[in-house]
Protein backbone atom coordinates (compact mmCIF):
# COMPACT_ATOMS: atom_id res chain seq x y z
CA UNK A 1 0.00 0.00 0.00
CA UNK A 2 1.25 3.19 -0.99
CA UNK A 3 -0.58 6.49 -0.09
CA UNK A 4 0.76 8.53 -1.62
CA UNK A 5 -0.46 7.80 -4.87
CA UNK A 6 -3.29 9.30 -4.03
CA UNK A 7 -1.82 12.72 -3.15
CA UNK A 8 0.10 13.12 -6.45
CA UNK A 9 -1.96 15.91 -8.31
CA UNK A 10 -4.07 18.50 -7.23
CA UNK A 11 -6.73 16.78 -9.21
CA UNK A 12 -6.52 13.61 -7.67
CA UNK A 13 -6.54 14.91 -4.21
CA UNK A 14 -9.59 16.50 -4.87
CA UNK A 15 -10.97 13.47 -5.85
CA UNK A 16 -10.02 11.49 -2.79
CA UNK A 17 -11.37 14.03 -0.44
CA UNK A 18 -13.48 13.08 2.34
CA UNK A 19 -14.74 16.66 3.13
CA UNK A 20 -15.47 19.99 2.09
CA UNK A 21 -17.16 23.14 3.37
CA UNK A 22 -20.08 24.35 1.80
CA UNK A 23 -21.36 27.99 2.32
CA UNK A 24 -24.88 26.69 3.06
CA UNK A 25 -23.70 25.17 6.05
CA UNK A 26 -21.85 28.47 7.59
CA UNK A 27 -23.57 30.65 9.97
CA UNK A 28 -22.20 34.07 10.68
CA UNK A 29 -22.18 35.41 14.19
CA UNK A 30 -23.07 39.30 14.16
CA UNK A 31 -23.80 42.05 16.74
CA UNK A 32 -26.68 44.65 16.60
CA UNK A 33 -25.68 47.83 19.00
CA UNK A 34 -26.71 50.77 19.21
CA UNK A 35 -23.52 52.35 19.71
CA UNK A 36 -21.89 51.03 16.88
CA UNK A 37 -17.98 50.49 16.55
CA UNK A 38 -14.61 48.67 15.52
CA UNK A 39 -13.68 45.47 18.06
CA UNK A 40 -9.90 45.92 18.76
CA UNK A 41 -9.70 42.10 19.58
CA UNK A 42 -11.66 40.76 16.37
CA UNK A 43 -10.06 42.96 13.83
CA UNK A 44 -12.77 42.74 10.81
CA UNK A 45 -15.63 42.48 13.03
CA UNK A 46 -18.06 45.39 13.99
CA UNK A 47 -20.87 46.11 16.46
CA UNK A 48 -23.54 47.24 13.87
CA UNK A 49 -26.24 49.83 13.61
CA UNK A 50 -29.87 48.51 12.80
CA UNK A 51 -29.67 49.57 9.25
CA UNK A 52 -26.21 48.20 9.15
CA UNK A 53 -27.05 44.48 10.46
CA UNK A 54 -29.84 44.62 7.60
CA UNK A 55 -27.55 44.82 4.79
CA UNK A 56 -25.02 42.10 6.61
CA UNK A 57 -28.21 40.09 6.55
CA UNK A 58 -28.57 40.71 2.68
CA UNK A 59 -25.06 39.60 2.36
CA UNK A 60 -25.31 36.84 4.14
CA UNK A 61 -28.34 35.93 1.92
CA UNK A 62 -26.75 36.51 -1.48
CA UNK A 63 -23.27 34.66 -0.58
CA UNK A 64 -25.68 31.43 -0.10
CA UNK A 65 -24.40 31.32 4.08
CA UNK A 66 -26.69 29.13 6.11
CA UNK A 67 -27.91 31.70 8.13
CA UNK A 68 -26.98 34.36 10.57
CA UNK A 69 -26.78 34.68 14.32
CA UNK A 70 -27.82 38.05 15.99
CA UNK A 71 -26.64 38.94 19.56
CA UNK A 72 -27.77 42.16 20.68
CA UNK A 73 -25.42 44.99 22.70
CA UNK A 74 -27.72 47.53 24.73
CA UNK A 75 -26.29 50.56 25.86
CA UNK A 76 -24.50 50.58 29.67
CA UNK A 77 -26.76 52.64 30.80
CA UNK A 78 -29.98 50.50 29.58
CA UNK A 79 -28.59 47.42 31.74
CA UNK A 80 -30.38 46.32 35.16
CA UNK A 81 -30.09 42.77 37.01
CA UNK A 82 -32.70 41.05 35.33
CA UNK A 83 -31.42 42.12 31.93
CA UNK A 84 -35.41 43.40 30.83
CA UNK A 85 -34.11 44.80 27.69
CA UNK A 86 -33.28 40.55 26.35
CA UNK A 87 -37.59 40.69 26.37
CA UNK A 88 -38.58 44.13 26.04
CA UNK A 89 -40.34 44.48 22.56
CA UNK A 90 -38.06 47.52 21.06
CA UNK A 91 -34.77 46.01 22.68
CA UNK A 92 -31.49 46.29 20.35
CA UNK A 93 -31.65 42.75 19.04
CA UNK A 94 -35.83 42.83 18.66
CA UNK A 95 -35.03 46.14 16.44
CA UNK A 96 -31.87 43.90 14.40
CA UNK A 97 -33.82 40.60 13.83
CA UNK A 98 -36.79 42.65 12.71
CA UNK A 99 -34.93 44.91 10.47
CA UNK A 100 -32.86 41.57 9.07
CA UNK A 101 -36.22 39.65 8.59
CA UNK A 102 -37.85 42.29 7.07
CA UNK A 103 -34.24 42.78 4.72
CA UNK A 104 -34.06 38.73 3.97
CA UNK A 105 -37.56 37.11 4.38
CA UNK A 106 -36.55 33.41 4.35
CA UNK A 107 -34.11 33.54 1.78
CA UNK A 108 -31.43 32.88 4.72
CA UNK A 109 -32.00 31.64 8.57
CA UNK A 110 -31.91 34.02 10.76
CA UNK A 111 -31.14 33.38 14.76
CA UNK A 112 -30.72 34.80 17.99
CA UNK A 113 -28.64 34.33 21.17
CA UNK A 114 -30.78 33.57 23.93
CA UNK A 115 -29.09 34.46 26.62
CA UNK A 116 -29.63 37.33 29.58
CA UNK A 117 -25.97 38.10 29.93
CA UNK A 118 -25.19 41.10 27.44
CA UNK A 119 -28.56 42.88 28.97
CA UNK A 120 -27.88 42.06 33.19
CA UNK A 121 -25.50 45.06 34.55
CA UNK A 122 -23.56 42.16 36.57
CA UNK A 123 -22.82 40.16 32.96
CA UNK A 124 -24.62 36.77 34.68
CA UNK A 125 -26.76 34.42 32.06
CA UNK A 126 -29.57 34.63 34.08
CA UNK A 127 -30.56 36.16 37.68
CA UNK A 128 -29.04 36.68 40.73
CA UNK A 129 -29.49 35.45 44.45
CA UNK A 130 -29.05 37.53 47.35
CA UNK A 131 -25.70 35.77 48.19
CA UNK A 132 -24.69 36.44 44.72
CA UNK A 133 -25.84 32.74 42.58
CA UNK A 134 -27.40 32.37 39.27
CA UNK A 135 -30.31 31.19 40.33
CA UNK A 136 -31.60 28.35 37.50
CA UNK A 137 -35.04 28.18 37.74
CA UNK A 138 -35.82 31.80 38.40
CA UNK A 139 -34.10 32.52 35.22
CA UNK A 140 -36.26 29.97 32.56
CA UNK A 141 -39.29 32.58 32.35
CA UNK A 142 -37.05 35.25 31.58
CA UNK A 143 -35.37 33.01 28.55
CA UNK A 144 -39.15 32.00 27.71
CA UNK A 145 -40.16 35.48 27.36
CA UNK A 146 -36.89 36.60 25.32
CA UNK A 147 -37.79 33.49 22.92
CA UNK A 148 -41.00 34.82 22.35
CA UNK A 149 -39.82 38.05 22.15
CA UNK A 150 -37.19 37.18 19.48
CA UNK A 151 -39.57 34.96 17.75
CA UNK A 152 -42.18 37.70 17.16
CA UNK A 153 -39.79 39.97 15.76
CA UNK A 154 -39.03 37.50 13.25
CA UNK A 155 -36.05 35.07 14.30
CA UNK A 156 -36.52 31.25 12.09
CA UNK A 157 -34.20 29.95 15.01
CA UNK A 158 -34.24 30.85 18.60
CA UNK A 159 -30.51 29.17 20.51
CA UNK A 160 -30.27 29.39 24.30
CA UNK A 161 -26.66 29.33 25.18
CA UNK A 162 -27.35 29.89 28.87
CA UNK A 163 -26.79 26.80 30.13
CA UNK A 164 -29.76 26.58 32.34
CA UNK A 165 -30.75 23.20 33.07
CA UNK A 166 -34.27 22.72 31.48
CA UNK A 167 -33.65 25.94 29.02
CA UNK A 168 -34.92 23.80 26.26
CA UNK A 169 -38.02 22.48 27.34
CA UNK A 170 -39.32 25.78 28.96
CA UNK A 171 -38.59 27.48 25.21
CA UNK A 172 -40.63 25.20 23.48
CA UNK A 173 -43.54 25.51 25.80
CA UNK A 174 -44.02 29.31 25.63
CA UNK A 175 -43.38 28.99 21.73
CA UNK A 176 -45.84 26.22 21.10
CA UNK A 177 -48.23 27.81 23.62
CA UNK A 178 -47.82 31.25 21.42
CA UNK A 179 -48.42 29.71 18.23
CA UNK A 180 -44.74 29.79 17.43
CA UNK A 181 -44.23 25.36 17.05
CA UNK A 182 -42.13 26.63 13.26
CA UNK A 183 -39.83 27.95 15.62
CA UNK A 184 -36.90 26.01 15.96
CA UNK A 185 -34.80 25.72 18.86
CA UNK A 186 -31.07 25.44 18.18
CA UNK A 187 -29.22 24.36 21.80
CA UNK A 188 -26.09 25.23 22.97
CA UNK A 189 -25.62 21.62 24.03
CA UNK A 190 -22.28 21.42 25.47
CA UNK A 191 -20.83 24.74 26.27
CA UNK A 192 -17.93 25.37 28.58
CA UNK A 193 -16.44 27.64 30.62
CA UNK A 194 -13.83 29.20 28.24
CA UNK A 195 -11.08 31.32 28.05
CA UNK A 196 -11.75 31.65 24.32
CA UNK A 197 -14.66 33.76 24.75
CA UNK A 198 -12.53 36.61 25.73
CA UNK A 199 -12.60 38.93 22.65
CA UNK A 200 -16.44 38.22 22.58
CA UNK A 201 -16.61 39.92 26.24
CA UNK A 202 -15.29 43.33 24.60
CA UNK A 203 -17.93 42.89 21.53
CA UNK A 204 -20.75 42.98 23.87
CA UNK A 205 -19.27 45.36 26.36
CA UNK A 206 -19.63 42.56 28.69
CA UNK A 207 -19.30 43.84 32.80
CA UNK A 208 -19.11 40.49 33.77
CA UNK A 209 -16.69 39.91 37.38
CA UNK A 210 -16.10 36.67 37.52
CA UNK A 211 -16.75 33.59 35.95
CA UNK A 212 -19.07 30.98 34.61
CA UNK A 213 -17.57 27.94 35.80
CA UNK A 214 -20.88 27.40 38.46
CA UNK A 215 -23.02 26.99 35.02
CA UNK A 216 -20.87 26.57 31.94
CA UNK A 217 -18.96 22.95 31.85
CA UNK A 218 -15.35 22.17 32.76
CA UNK A 219 -13.28 22.10 30.19
CA UNK A 220 -11.79 19.03 31.55
CA UNK A 221 -15.38 16.76 31.01
CA UNK A 222 -16.34 14.81 28.09
CA UNK A 223 -18.54 12.59 28.98
CA UNK A 224 -20.30 15.02 30.67
CA UNK A 225 -20.56 16.88 27.08
CA UNK A 226 -22.65 14.42 25.61
CA UNK A 227 -24.89 13.89 28.62
CA UNK A 228 -26.04 17.64 28.23
CA UNK A 229 -26.58 17.06 24.48
CA UNK A 230 -28.84 14.31 25.50
CA UNK A 231 -30.69 16.26 27.87
CA UNK A 232 -31.29 18.95 24.75
CA UNK A 233 -32.73 16.45 22.95
CA UNK A 234 -34.74 15.20 25.29
CA UNK A 235 -35.96 17.73 25.89
CA UNK A 236 -36.72 18.73 22.14
CA UNK A 237 -33.84 20.68 20.86
CA UNK A 238 -33.89 20.83 16.69
CA UNK A 239 -30.20 20.96 16.61
CA UNK A 240 -26.99 21.08 18.99
CA UNK A 241 -24.66 22.73 19.26
CA UNK A 242 -20.59 22.31 20.71
CA UNK A 243 -18.55 25.50 22.12
CA UNK A 244 -15.80 26.07 21.27
CA UNK A 245 -15.42 24.50 18.57
CA UNK A 246 -11.65 24.13 17.69
CA UNK A 247 -10.77 22.81 20.78
CA UNK A 248 -13.18 20.22 21.81
CA UNK A 249 -13.04 18.40 18.24
CA UNK A 250 -13.52 15.13 21.12
CA UNK A 251 -16.53 16.29 22.31
CA UNK A 252 -18.36 17.23 19.14
CA UNK A 253 -17.09 14.12 17.43
CA UNK A 254 -19.24 11.88 20.15
CA UNK A 255 -22.29 14.43 19.70
CA UNK A 256 -22.16 13.84 16.56
CA UNK A 257 -21.94 9.99 16.70
CA UNK A 258 -25.19 9.85 19.10
CA UNK A 259 -27.22 12.89 17.78
CA UNK A 260 -30.54 12.21 15.14
CA UNK A 261 -30.89 16.00 14.79
CA UNK A 262 -27.99 18.51 12.81
CA UNK A 263 -24.77 19.42 15.20
CA UNK A 264 -23.68 22.85 15.11
CA UNK A 265 -20.10 23.80 16.43
CA UNK A 266 -19.32 27.65 17.35
CA UNK A 267 -15.77 28.58 16.21
CA UNK A 268 -15.55 31.35 18.83
CA UNK A 269 -13.83 35.03 18.92
CA UNK A 270 -10.25 33.54 20.87
CA UNK A 271 -10.47 30.83 17.84
CA UNK A 272 -11.11 33.67 15.32
CA UNK A 273 -8.51 36.44 17.35
CA UNK A 274 -5.70 33.65 17.58
CA UNK A 275 -5.23 33.39 14.09
CA UNK A 276 -5.63 37.11 13.02
CA UNK A 277 -3.00 37.62 15.03
CA UNK A 278 -0.96 35.15 14.25
CA UNK A 279 -1.36 36.13 10.75
CA UNK A 280 -1.11 39.88 11.19
CA UNK A 281 2.42 39.08 12.66
CA UNK A 282 3.53 37.00 9.68
CA UNK A 283 3.67 33.94 11.56
CA UNK A 284 1.43 31.76 9.33
CA UNK A 285 -0.84 31.85 6.44
CA UNK A 286 -4.19 33.40 6.89
CA UNK A 287 -5.83 32.10 4.16
CA UNK A 288 -4.55 28.16 4.85
CA UNK A 289 -5.05 28.79 8.53
CA UNK A 290 -8.84 29.79 8.16
CA UNK A 291 -9.51 26.73 5.81
CA UNK A 292 -7.93 24.42 7.73
CA UNK A 293 -9.68 25.00 10.84
CA UNK A 294 -13.19 25.16 9.53
CA UNK A 295 -12.33 21.94 7.45
CA UNK A 296 -11.21 20.24 10.63
CA UNK A 297 -14.48 21.34 12.54
CA UNK A 298 -16.44 19.78 9.69
CA UNK A 299 -14.19 16.54 9.01
CA UNK A 300 -14.86 15.84 13.01
CA UNK A 301 -18.54 15.53 12.24
CA UNK A 302 -20.22 19.13 12.95
CA UNK A 303 -23.23 19.80 10.12
CA UNK A 304 -23.03 23.45 10.65
CA UNK A 305 -20.18 25.55 11.12
CA UNK A 306 -21.00 29.53 13.20
CA UNK A 307 -17.90 31.21 12.22
CA UNK A 308 -16.62 34.95 11.95
CA UNK A 309 -15.05 34.28 8.54
CA UNK A 310 -18.40 33.37 7.45
CA UNK A 311 -19.17 36.14 4.29
CA UNK A 312 -15.21 35.40 3.48
CA UNK A 313 -15.02 32.08 3.80
CA UNK A 314 -17.91 31.40 1.47
CA UNK A 315 -16.65 33.59 -0.89
CA UNK A 316 -13.45 31.36 -1.53
CA UNK A 317 -15.67 28.35 -1.73
CA UNK A 318 -17.02 29.17 -4.45
C1 LIG B 1 -23.52 33.99 25.84
C2 LIG B 1 -22.55 33.73 24.75
C3 LIG B 1 -21.17 33.85 24.78
C4 LIG B 1 -20.70 33.54 23.52
C5 LIG B 1 -21.81 33.24 22.73
N1 LIG B 1 -22.94 33.34 23.51
C6 LIG B 1 -20.28 34.34 25.86
C7 LIG B 1 -20.16 33.58 27.11
O1 LIG B 1 -20.72 32.52 27.31
O2 LIG B 1 -19.44 34.10 27.98
C8 LIG B 1 -19.27 33.53 23.09
C9 LIG B 1 -19.05 33.58 21.61
C10 LIG B 1 -17.65 33.87 21.20
O3 LIG B 1 -16.71 33.90 22.03
O4 LIG B 1 -17.44 34.08 20.00
N2 LIG B 1 -24.50 34.91 25.43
Amino acid sequence: MRPRRLRTTPAMRRLVREVEVRPSQLVLPAFVADEPGDISSMPGVRRHTVDEIARVAEEVAGAGLGGIMLFGVPRDDEKDDRGTQAWAEDGILQRGLRACRAAVGDDTVIMADTCLDEFTSHGHCGFLTDDGRVDNDATLPAYASMALAQARAGAHVVAPSGMMDGQVEAIRAALDGDGFQDTAILAYAAKYASSFYGPFREAVTSTLQGDRRAYQQDPANRREGLREAELDLAEGADMVMVKPAGYYLDVLADVAQISDVPVAAYQVSGEYAMIEAAAANGWIDRERAIEESVTAIVRAGADIVLTYWGLELAGWLR
